[in-house]
Order: C-alpha cells, then structure tokens, then sequence
C-alpha cells in the first residue's frame, strides 16, 4: 500500500496546488522537461562564458539547445512556461480577476495600487517592464513616471500611440525602495504575465531589461548577451532592450535601443521617418 504523506507536506501541496488553480493553470506534468526552452534558446548561438571543465554530473536531461544559454533551474517537474498551459478563452478581465486583491506575495505589503498593465489587449506590440515604481504604485498604472515618459517617447517615435501598444510588468506590486524583484516574487507574480502574453496573442514583445527578459527567456544570462536578437517565446516573436530607467543614466545607450526599435517596426510594418530617433518622437507610421 502506498504510504502517506506528512499531513504538513500534503496541506503545503494542497496549497500549492490551488495556487496553481488561482492563476489559471489545472494541467500538470511530471518528468517533463521543458520543450520550449529549447526552441529560445535554439535562436540564440551565445558563446559560453570561461569555465573549468567539470566533471559530467548524471543529473536531470537537458537538451543541447538548452545548455547553450545556461538555462536556469530546469528542473524536470512543472512548467508554468510550458505553451501548453495556454488557457482556452482566457482574457485580461479574467485574469485581473483571478488576481484579485492579491496578497500570494510579500509586495502587497508596501502596495498602494496593483499595477495589472494598460493598453490595447489586442496589441500587436507588448512592452514587459520589471515592476512598478513610485509613480505607477500611486496611480495604478504602469510606466507612468520618468522612465515611462522615455518609454512613450520611444513609443511615438515608432509612429505609435500608448493606446496601440499593451505594457505591463513582470511584478504587479512596487517592490520597496524599488528593488530589483526577488526570485519568489517573480515565481509567485509571472504566471500572471504569462496569462496576459497569451491573452494578448502579440506579434512582438519587446522586454525592457533584463529583468523581463530573464524571466520569460528563464535564463540566468545577462542581457548584453542577447539584447537586440530576435528569440522566440512560445512561438512569438520576442526582442529584449535596455530598460528605459537605464538609458536616463545611460543616454548614450538610446542610440542602440532605438536601432532594436527599428527591428520592431521592421517586422511590424512600421515606416521610419528620416531623422527620426528614440525620444525625440518625430516618426510617423501605421498604428496597429
Ligand atoms: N519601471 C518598470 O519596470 N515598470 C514600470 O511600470 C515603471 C518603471
């Protein structure tokens, strides 16, 4: 007869699991590893950072195409990334919804406001940006201080409008003194991102550091190795760039994130008007 689990153990997965529920998500693997890491990181040729050669460990499947980009725990239980998950009929309403007044993390502590995201929910461009900020946590709204006057910038200077594009966060809740979000909040917050980018459907999403970009490519790597590569999210089409907060410390690095937003443009069929660069909003265009 099989044996039973602690009963602390079996109330931690039962917790777990309607948590799982909560976001949405009600099919779940075991031993499977996570297929679609594969098809990122098959895009991305990166050279290997130095390293001491090791001894070879027998430890959980990876595939080739995943050890290039020295993937994250891939462990070979649940993926919350795996395409499969996708949720039939799913939308931004349910999925606020389904959030809630959430307190899954530590950030609703210090919260004002949850900043869910804003926009076109049917964008054919979404912009992923790390958390919200002072300004965002008191309006509800996302990329709306400093930074996200750069960000609507860059935005109108792709001949676009805010209202044309979808933004939002890996974490919907300002992490304090803005920090960089930790492990267990982006765990606890992304699925819900996740949700959105399927809801959404976009034909590009261009991640705003390397926050965003490391949580939906589950690496570890550092954006300057990939920023600017067209890579493939569950079938999208996905650019990472430098964070706008970063090109008001860096305004010499605007130069390269408006040559990432040409890229965009270029596939989104958007006309560049001579003379035209990031923030100076000068561009004319479609709008999607
Ligand atoms: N920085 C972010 O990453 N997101 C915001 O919404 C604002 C600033």
């Amino acid at each position: 007869m099989a044996e039973r689990i602690p009963a602390a153990l079996e109330e931690k997965f039962r917790s777990r699991l309607s948590f799982y529920q909560d976001i949405g998500i009600e099919l779940f693997y075991r031993d499977r590893f996570p297929q679609q890491y594969a098809s990122v990181t098959e895009e991305i040729t990166l050279p290997k950072p130095a390293q001491k050669a090791q001894p070879a460990k027998a430890t959980a499947p990876m595939s080739p195409a995943a050890r290039k980009l020295d993937v994250l725990p891939v462990s070979p239980g649940v993926s919350l990334f795996e395409p499969m998950n996708k949720i039939a009929g799913d939308s931004l309403p349910k999925i606020l919804a389904d959030i809630g007044d959430c307190t899954r993390c530590k950030l609703h502590r210090g919260r004002t406001k949850l900043v869910f995201g804003d926009g076109n929910p049917k964008a054919e461009l979404v912009f992923v940006g790390e958390g919200p900020g002072r300004d965002e946590d008191a309006q509800g709204l996302p990329f709306v201080g400093r930074a996200g006057k750069l960000l609507t910038q860059m935005i109108e200077a792709m001949g676009l409008q805010r209202k044309d594009v979808y933004i939002c966060n890996v974490v919907k809740c300002r992490p304090p003194e803005n920090r960089t979000p930790e492990k267990d909040e982006v765990e606890t917050c992304s699925p819900f991102l996740l949700r959105q980018l399927d809801a959404i459907a976009p034909k590009v999403i261009v991640c705003l550091g390397s926050v965003a970009a490391q949580t939906l490519l589950q690496t570890n790597r550092g954006i300057s190795h990939f920023r600017g590569e067209w890579l493939d999210f569950r079938g999208r089409k996905l650019l990472a760039t430098y964070h706008p907060a970063y090109l008001l410390r860096n305004p010499g690095a605007k130069g390269e994130v408006w040559k990432d937003l040409q890229k965009v443009m270029a596939v989104l069929g958007l006309q560049v008007k001579k003379g035209s660069s990031a923030g100076a909003g000068q561009s004319t265009g479609k709008s999607s």
